[in-house]
């Protein structure tokens, strides 16, 4: 009897303190807090650092995008693009329109995946569209 007890006692005693960390006073998890906040300082001063700056260069222009994009294709005929050059390859799709012209782009059509397999947003996609309609008249 008294040695169970007798163990008990030094089980306890040994786990504890161990188990004491998750107790902990209000004053030290405030304290706590204050820690992890201090080590995830530069790591949020960066991510934010970095999303006033994608915010700051805003919505990329026509060209912008055609040059870094949709040039792969559109230049080089690629994948059977109709080339940027090629007023006649082009005049039957200036024909259907510009918002038909957006919606191939945005959804994709034969072998342009959508947005060129980009990330675009709508008024990236109307700038670059305007300004390949401009090109190939
Ligand atoms: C992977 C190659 C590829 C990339 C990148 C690409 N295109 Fe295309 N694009 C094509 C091909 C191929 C076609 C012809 C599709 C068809 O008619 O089957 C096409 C057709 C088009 C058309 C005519 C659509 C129609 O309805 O006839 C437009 C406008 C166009 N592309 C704009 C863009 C823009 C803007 C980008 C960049 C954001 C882009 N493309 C990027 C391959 C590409």
């Amino acid at each position: 009897m008294w040695t169970i007890i007798g163990i008990a006692v030094v089980l306890i005693a040994i786990i504890f303190p161990l188990t004491n960390k998750s107790f902990n006073t209000p004053a030290d998890s405030g304290k706590g807090n204050d820690e992890a906040e201090l080590r995830i300082q530069p790591v949020a001063r960066f991510e934010l650092a970095k999303a006033e700056a994608a915010a700051a260069s805003g919505p990329k222009d026509g060209p912008t995008i055609y040059n870094s994009v949709c040039g792969a294709c559109h230049n080089t005929g690629a994948a059977n693009a109709p080339k940027i050059d090629d007023k006649a390859a082009w005049a039957p799709r200036l024909a259907t329109g510009k918002d038909a012209l957006i919606k191939s782009v945005t959804n994709g059509k034969g072998a342009m995946p959508p947005k060129g397999g980009a990330t675009l947003s709508d008024e990236e996609i109307a700038g670059v569209v305007a300004y390949i309609m401009g090109k190939v008249k």
